[in-house]
C-alpha cells in the first residue's frame, strides 16, 4: 500500500492516543510495532512510547523498578513519577502537534500491576490519576489478553524474568483479570483481542478499530 494522502478536515488529521495493556508476554510490543508499521503505510509517522521510560529520568526509574525491591506504593509512585516526566514532556506535546502517541503501557497498568497485582488501594491509584494528569485519557486502550500460563511460556522462550516477571502465575491471573474487569467497565474505551492468534490476526483486529480515524 502507498502512502494516501490523508482526507477530511482537521479532525480527522488528529492525533489519537493509543495505549497497549497486557500481561508480560502478551505480545503487546509486537503489535505496537506491528500497527506502527501500518500506521506509516498510511502516511502517518506516530511516536512510539513506553512506560515505564520515555524520558532518561524515566529509564532511569525503570531500572530502579524492575530491579530493586521496594514497598508496593513506593512502586505505584516511582510508577507515577515517570508518568508525570512522561505526560509533560512527551506525550502531551505530541498530542498539542496532532501526532498520533502509540504507548506500551499506561495507567491502566498501575491499576492492573499495582492496584490488583500488588494489592495497592484502587482508591489511591484513582487519586494519584487525578493529580498526576485530570485530562488525559487513551482515545483507545488496546488489551492483548492471553492467559498467564501461555505469557509465562512465551516469557520463557526468550528472556530471564525481571522483578515483575518473576511473579507467581496467580499474581499475573490478578492482573489479567483487573484489565479485562476496566475494559468491561469502559467497554467504549478498550479493545480486547485475543492473543495467542497468529500476530497478524491480531493486527488484523486492531487495524479494524482504528479504521474509522484514519479516513
Ligand atoms: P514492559 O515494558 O511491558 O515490560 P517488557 O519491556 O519487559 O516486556 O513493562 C515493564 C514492567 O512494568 C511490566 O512488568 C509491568 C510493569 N508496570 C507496572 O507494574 N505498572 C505500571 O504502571 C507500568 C506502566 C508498568
Amino acid at each position: 500500500m502507498s502512502a494516501a494522502p490523508q482526507p477530511g478536515g482537521p479532525a480527522a488529521r488528529r492525533g489519537r492516543f493509543v495505549t497497549f495493556e497486557g500481561v508480560d508476554g502478551a505480545g503487546k510490543s509486537t503489535q505496537i510495532a506491528a500497527t506502527a508499521q501500518q500506521l506509516r503505510r498510511l502516511g502517518i509517522e506516530p511516536l512510539v512510547t513506553r512506560e515505564p521510560g520515555a524520558t532518561p529520568l524515566g529509564e532511569a526509574l525503570r531500572a530502579m523498578m524492575l530491579t530493586q525491591s521496594m514497598e508496593p506504593l513506593t512502586e505505584t509512585l516511582l510508577m507515577f513519577a515517570a508518568r508525570l516526566e512522561h505526560v509533560r514532556h512527551v506525550i502531551e506535546p505530541a498530542l498539542a502537534g496532532s501526532r498520533w502517541v502509540l504507548s506500551d503501557r499506561f495507567t491502566d497498568a498501575s491499576y492492573a500491576y499495582q492496584g490488583a497485582g500488588r494489592g495497592v488501594d484502587a482508591q489511591r491509584i484513582a487519586a494519584l490519576e487525578r493529580w498526576i494528569h485530570p485530562q488525559l485519557r487513551p482515545d483507545l486502550t488496546i488489551v492483548v489478553d492471553v492467559d498467564a500460563e501461555t505469557a509465562a511460556q512465551r516469557r520463557r522462550k526468550v528472556r530471564d524474568a525481571d522483578r515483575f516477571e518473576a511473579e507467581p502465575a496467580e499474581f499475573f491471573e490478578r492482573v489479567r483479570a483487573a484489565y479485562l474487569a476496566r475494559a468491561e467497565a469502559e467497554s467504549h474505551r478498550f479493545l480486547v483481542v485475543d492473543g495467542r492468534r497468529e500476530p497478524q490476526e491480531v493486527l488484523a483486529d486492531i487495524m479494524e478499530r482504528l479504521r474509522p480515524w484514519l479516513s
